[in-house]
């Protein structure tokens, strides 16, 4: 088997910290790594696979050295201006940022629902927003069964999605300290706004679920719209999903569906009290789904509840699972 130089760009952030947990966990081929940060973190030490490595500054030099894949998670500037950087110089990226999600020669790709657009690289592939990801693993096996009309997405999110400065808002907050990365407070609070507002009086986040869903399902008619919440929860996001489907479904075959699909756990017992949870799914890689049941107002309707860690499902799983299916495809060139 071949083995692969990595990078990972970001390493000491919330999802690059746990970019290397979950390479380590599933081992992938890795014959050298290197990791890289702003200058604030030049010559930190990190431990990889029982080894010590020393965080680098990023510069515009740091892939001159053969660096087949990198893993960045440093934000939208540091991708926007880094991944073409390093793309030129042969390495193939995975971006966790959004900066070039919506670019159509960039692949948007989760790996239970679109894996071949990982083919079609020309040296950057995207990672998806965290809400999408796991909205479209659920969704995917509904589309292709019974085809979709419009989506609602409601979202509760986990303050995690803010990064470090997020996740230190609610804890300080939890002390009663004013809070330094949201504007109000997250303790006790909740907010409906993640990231800018824009004209229309969507947020970005919103925009980013609804486009986002569009181009991994390939269907730019489907109907969306989209309030997405940030909510006083530490890790792992959830989402109130109303899908008006195509064509009649069996309440139970939806959901046996479901239970047959890839990434997908149905934790649906309301009767003892069954249902997905963020302190349940933090810490898995699976999409938990419940609260299965049908919305009687429409004439082919269903209410989902989806809950996922937004760091790893929703991000390090998802970039790693994508980097795994790239080597696949590497490894048969
Ligand atoms: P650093 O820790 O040196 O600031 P999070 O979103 O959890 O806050 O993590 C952001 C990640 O992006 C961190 O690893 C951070 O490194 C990194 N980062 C921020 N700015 C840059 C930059 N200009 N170049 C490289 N990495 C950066």
């Amino acid at each position: 088997m071949k083995k692969y130089r990595l990078a990972v760009v970001g390493v000491t952030g919330m999802v690059g910290r746990t970019f290397l947990k979950v390479l380590e966990e599933r081992n992938l081929p890795v014959s050298e790594l290197f990791l890289f940060a702003s200058g604030r973190s030049a010559d930190r030490k990190l431990t990889f696979m029982g080894k010590e490595y020393v965080v680098e500054e990023l510069t515009e030099n740091s892939f001159d050295r053969g660096i087949d894949i990198a893993l960045f998670s440093a934000g939208g500037s540091v991708s926007q201006k880094y991944a073409p950087i390093a793309a030129e110089k042969g390495c193939i990226v995975i971006d966790n940022s959004s900066a070039w999600r919506m670019d159509p020669s960039v692949p948007l790709v989760v790996p239970e629902v679109n894996p071949e657009d990982i083919k079609w690289n020309r040296g950057i592939i995207a990672n998806p927003n965290c809400s999408t990801i796991q909205a479209v693993v659920v969704l995917k096996p509904l589309y292709d069964k019974y085809g979709i009309k419009r989506i609602v997405y409601s979202t509760y999110q986990a303050v995690s999605g803010a990064g470090m400065q997020g996740y230190s808002d609610l804890e300080n907050g939890l002390r009663g300290e004013a809070p330094k990365k949201f504007p109000h407070p997250i303790a006790g609070n909740l907010l409906p706004h993640i990231d800018v507002f824009t004209d229309n009086g969507y947020t970005k986040e919103e925009i980013k679920m609804i486009n986002e869903t569009r181009k991994i399902l390939g269907d730019q008619s489907l109907r969306i719209t989209a309030t997405t919440v940030r909510v006083p929860v530490f890790n792992s996001h959830s989402e109130s999903i109303n899908v008006e489907l195509e064509k009649p479904f069996d309440l139970e075959d939806l959901k046996n569906t479901l239970r047959e699909a890839p990434g997908i756990v149905v934790q649906d017992d309301p009767a003892n009290n069954i249902y997905p949870m963020p302190i349940n799914a933090t810490g898995r890689d699976e999409v938990f789904v419940g609260r299965i049941r049908r919305d009687e107002s429409v004439e082919s309707g269903v209410n989902l509840w989806v809950v996922a860690d937004n760091i790893r499902k929703g991000a390090a799983t998802n970039t790693v699972q994508i980097a795994e299916k790239l080597i696949e495809y590497l490894d048969k060139e």
